[in-house]
């Protein structure tokens, strides 16, 4: 797969937008500001795939990206961020499950974690959801180029704790600044989608 031949192709902002699949999707899912668009533009290459900023909530709609003609990268709106009106976030949790229970062709969710802290209730909300849906799903944890070694280890231990089946769940720690992690989420990506394909 040519993860450079990635184009945006469509951003939804009501569930009943989206059309059916037509190729395996992989969707990447996470609290606002955990770095969605970070590690997607990291991942393909480019600058400026998807919009970052310092302010969360940014991704407001689910974004679909194009690769190589053979899937397409979902960008889903960050959940858990405060400071939005409650019809925003009615909206936007409306647009996140009815995209996940809806018979897509979802060939893998990658679900970020903030590797610095410890899961919030939301990302736990979220694992749970994807376990009950039975929802193939592994975990990201982002932003490793912030901690020492040492910080590393500590939070990993927590993490075991705090998240469930955590055993049985296969994990990846990234950084959109170091580029750690980022082969093993394409060589994933390609995995899942090619199995889909046969
Ligand atoms: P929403 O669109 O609001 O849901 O946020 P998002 O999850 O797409 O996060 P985004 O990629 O916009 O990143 C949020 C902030 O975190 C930005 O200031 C990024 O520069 C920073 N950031 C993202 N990934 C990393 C990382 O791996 N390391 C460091 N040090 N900073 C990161
Ligand atoms: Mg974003």
């Amino acid at each position: 797969m040519n993860f450079n031949k990635t184009e945006f192709y469509a951003s939804y902002g009501q569930f009943k937008q989206i059309p059916e699949s037509e190729k395996p999707e992989v969707a990447f899912s996470g609290r606002s500001n955990v770095g969605k668009s970070s590690l997607i533009n990291k991942i393909f290459n480019r600058k400026n795939l998807a919009r970052v900023s310092s302010v969360p909530g940014k991704t407001a709609t689910i974004n679909f990206y194009s690769t190589d003609n053979i899937c397409y990268i979902v960008d889903l709106p960050g959940y858990g961020y405060a400071k939005i009106a409650k019809d925003e976030k009615v909206r936007w949790s409306g647009l996140i499950e009815g995209y996940l229970t809806a018979d897509r062709d979802i060939a893998l969710v990658m679900q970020l974690i903030d590797m610095r802290h410890p899961p919030s209730a939301d990302d736990l909300h979220m694992i749970d959801f994807l376990v009950e849906a039975e929802q193939p799903f592994v975990i990201v944890f982002t932003k490793a180029d912030k901690l020492s070694k040492k910080q590393r280890e500590e939070r990993m231990n927590g993490f075991a704790e705090e998240i469930p089946y955590f055993d049985q769940i296969e994990t990846i720690e990234f950084s959109a600044v170091t580029g750690e992690g980022v082969e093993k989420i394409r060589s994933i990506i390609e995995e899942v989608t090619q199995q889909e394909e046969q």
